[in-house]
């Protein structure tokens, strides 16, 4: 039987994972592909640290290098995440024409399209279904299963160390931090959990998912990102309230010829699939032009379903390999020749539901004088609500808005904000339907 030789950069939660489920899972796998996985190398800092694998001691290196200049190696499978390293590697794989298999959002949504072209160049494969949403099978149902859909939008949840502390602080009233410190302790934080709070381990994903939905360069530079810093109890219980879970969305839509992508804390019914999506759990809805809505729900990190999404990588390349057929499904879905020319729209022209809560003076006319800048700006107030709470200064006053412009809402906020009667800034979340 054809062996495919395989070397792995990185041996921490997910590198062990691919270890772990190749050995495990040899027969299947082979009884699947018709040819063994071979873990031939794998380079990590740490090499001493007992992972409970069986692969033997001479198999395992400090030189990276070493690994991806193996002639024998087919695939490089990069599991070291970050940018500046990782993408040294990826160069120099593509240079001496391994294919490679990787888990490293930052990295694509940052460098892809240099990557991708370079790779194209050198006839070399890239693989990355565990840089988004896990063992969530996105894009390969992206660039391969809705091959024949004209994407309107999609939308998810895509960060399962947000959607771990939103749904702690919801279900439990625990505090930011406990949850935090619980989502580091159960591994699926980044190093730098401020990538996962602040939203831009999101908009990585959201920046890879629009290139794949839309057939537009990875741009994610231009995504409005905002993550879940300034949620409070009070605002997830008033959301609640009102029938609305808050979870932190990407969404990127079709809008009048240019692309909605922003990820920021939403407000969505509680009806809703998504509001359902609990603890570290990943969902991905999109809506094709033949399917209608279609939703994909999973582990969106996490040692073995990360690890299966790079060993499916692996079996597809390997298949490649096997039917010497590379690069059959472009990097990116569409042909880089036949890609659209499309931007980003701007956030001020993005229109949405808006909830927003001030601390105001409890004082006759205040409710009167917020309106009427309100109106200024043309924003239709929905709802109006009193709610207990706040100090013997303030108390909270909540407003549900009609669609409305989000660079009215924020012209209105910097005039209403600057009223003696309100103190410090107003809550602002987005609502979607
Ligand atoms: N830190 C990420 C998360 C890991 O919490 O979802 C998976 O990308």
């Amino acid at each position: 039987m054809k062996t495919i030789k395989i070397g792995i950069l990185g041996l921490g939660t997910v590198g062990t994972g691919v270890a772990r489920l190749i050995e495990e899972q040899r027969d299947l796998i082979s009884a699947k592909l018709g040819a063994e996985l071979d873990i031939v190398k794998i380079a990590d800092l740490d090499i001493e640290t007992d992972r409970g694998l069986t692969i033997s001691s001479d198999r395992l290196t400090t030189d990276a290098y070493s690994v991806i200049d193996d002639p024998e190696i087919d695939i490089i499978v990069e599991l070291i995440g970050g940018e500046t390293f990782a993408k040294e590697c990826f160069e120099r794989a593509i240079a001496q024409g391994k294919h490679i298999v990787t888990a490293n959002k930052a990295l694509i949504a940052s460098h892809g399209n240099d990557l991708f072209e370079k790779a194209a160049e050198k006839g070399v494969d890239i693989a990355f279904e565990a840089s988004v949403a896990g063992c969530i099978p996105i894009i390969k149902t992206m660039r391969e299963t809705l091959a024949g859909n004209t994407i309107h939008n999609l939308a998810g949840i895509l960060n399962g160390t947000c959607n771990y502390i939103l749904t702690k602080i919801t279900t439990e009233g625990a505090s930011f931090e406990d949850a935090l410190a619980q989502a580091q302790e159960s591994g699926f934080a980044e190093a730098d959990p401020t990538l996962d709070i602040e939203g831009f381990d999101t908009a990585h994903k959201l920046a890879i998912l629009n290139s794949l939905a839309y057939g537009m360069k990875i741009n994610l530079d231009d995504i409005y990102v905002e993550g879940i810093t300034q949620i409070t109890l009070d605002d997830i219980r008033f959301a609640d309230e009102f029938g609305y879970s808050i979870k932190l969305l990407a969404i990127g839509k079709m809008t009048n010829g240019a692309v909605e992508a922003r990820v920021h804390p939403t407000m969505i019914p509680k009806t809703h699939l998504f509001a359902s999506v609990n603890n570290s759990v990943n969902a991905v809805g999109v809506h094709g032009s033949a399917t209608g809505d279609i939703f994909l729900v999973g582990h969106g990190a996490g040692m073995l379903p990360t690890a299966s999404a790079v060993v499916s990588d692996l079996v597809d390349i390997s298949r490649n390999l096997i039917s010497g057929s590379g690069q059959r499904v472009p990097y990116l879905s569409f042909l880089s020749h036949r890609m659209n020319e499309l931007s980003i729209l701007p956030m001020d022209e993005v229109t949405c539901r808006y909830y927003v809560r001030f601390m105001a003076m409890d004082k006759p006319g205040v409710l009167s004088r917020i309106s009427g800048i309100f109106g200024e700006y043309n924003i239709s107030i929905r709802s109006v609500h009193q709610k207990d709470g706040g100090d013997e200064c303030c108390v909270p006053l909540v407003m549900l808005t009609s669609i409305a412009r989000e660079k009215d809402i924020q012209q209105a906020l910097i005039d209403i904000e600057a009223m003696q009667l309100i103190k410090g800034k107003a809550a602002l979340i987005r609502i979607e339907e």
